[in-house]
């Protein structure tokens, strides 16, 4: 089973977008894809119209969860009804409580793929979802704090491997929100790969309102603009992830 984990310690660099069109595409690539919404905010249960329902939250504090079913092959635990702040505490208060979440997900089986969306907070649930996943892919926007933000996230990343027997796989950097039209798209894209070089993914995503729009009607960007170019970075990235992973 392919474990991976959207992350990065910067807001807003597309790590939802990347994780639903993720989760999506291999779906359709025919991969059973469980997507696992681990940001309170509940914006990858929203794009899939499903807000307020069980979730994450519940299955740790409660122990059970429903897992939908959201289109074929694609499954989604949501976020969760309770407040972040109960389930921060909740696990504060556990032994060992860096594992509650891999004890969780360990019973989920017959699923070849778990993509899980994580918030930009530093905070247990991200030290659970490193403690469990053994790749992640990290989002970094085309702006100079995305950049500088993509340190910090590696250096947290070194820090889990330090308590873990074999260290996590960095499947790749994602640059999104690439504008063609800017010369700092060009700039930042162009340091990005000359301090991660081939770590960095061949396909940059452009930005592209259909993306957007795709979310406020509940949709992935294949369903909603399959001939966008959203849709044929994605597709593409994809392609390059899986080879990645050899699948
Ligand atoms: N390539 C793109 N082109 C245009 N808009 C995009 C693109 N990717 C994402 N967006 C939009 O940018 C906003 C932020 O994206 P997203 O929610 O995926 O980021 P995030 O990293 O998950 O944010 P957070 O850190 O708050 O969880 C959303 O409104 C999304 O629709
Ligand atoms: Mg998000």
């Amino acid at each position: 089973m392919y474990k991976i984990a959207v992350t990065a310690s910067k807001g807003g660099t597309g790590k939802t977008t990347t994780a639903i069109n993720f989760a999506h595409a291999a779906a359709l690539m025919d991969i059973k894809v469980l997507l696992v919404d681990c940001d309170s905010q509940g914006s990858a249960s929203l794009a899939f119209d499903l807000n307020s329902v069980q979730g994450l939250s519940d299955l740790l504090l409660a122990g059970q969860v429903d897992i939908y079913n959201i289109r074929p092959n694609l499954y989604l635990v949501g976020s969760g009804r309770s407040d972040i702040y109960m389930v921060e505490r909740y696990l504060a208060q556990q032994n060992e409580y860096e594992y509650p979440l891999a004890r969780a997900l360990g019973r989920f089986t017959g699923i070849e793929m778990i993509i899980l969306d994580c918030s930009p907070s530093i905070n247990i649930i991200n030290s659970n979802i490193l403690s469990y996943v053994d790749s992640v892919l990290i989002p970094v926007s085309m702006d100079y704090f995305a950049l500088e933000g993509a340190a910090l996230t590696l250096k947290i990343i070194k820090d889990a491997n330090a308590n873990r027997d074999n260290d996590i796989n960095l499947l790749g950097i994602l640059p999104t929100f690439f504008d063609v039209r800017t010369r700092i798209s060009k700039k930042i894209l162009e340091d990005l790969k000359e301090k991660y070089s081939d770590k960095v993914f061949d396909t940059a995503i452009r930005v592209n309102t259909q993306i957007k729009e795709s979310q406020m009607n509940r949709k992935t960007i294949f369903e909603y603009a399959p001939y966008s170019h959203g849709a044929y970075d994605y597709y593409r990235f994809v392609k390059e992830a899986l080879d990645r992973l050899g699948r």
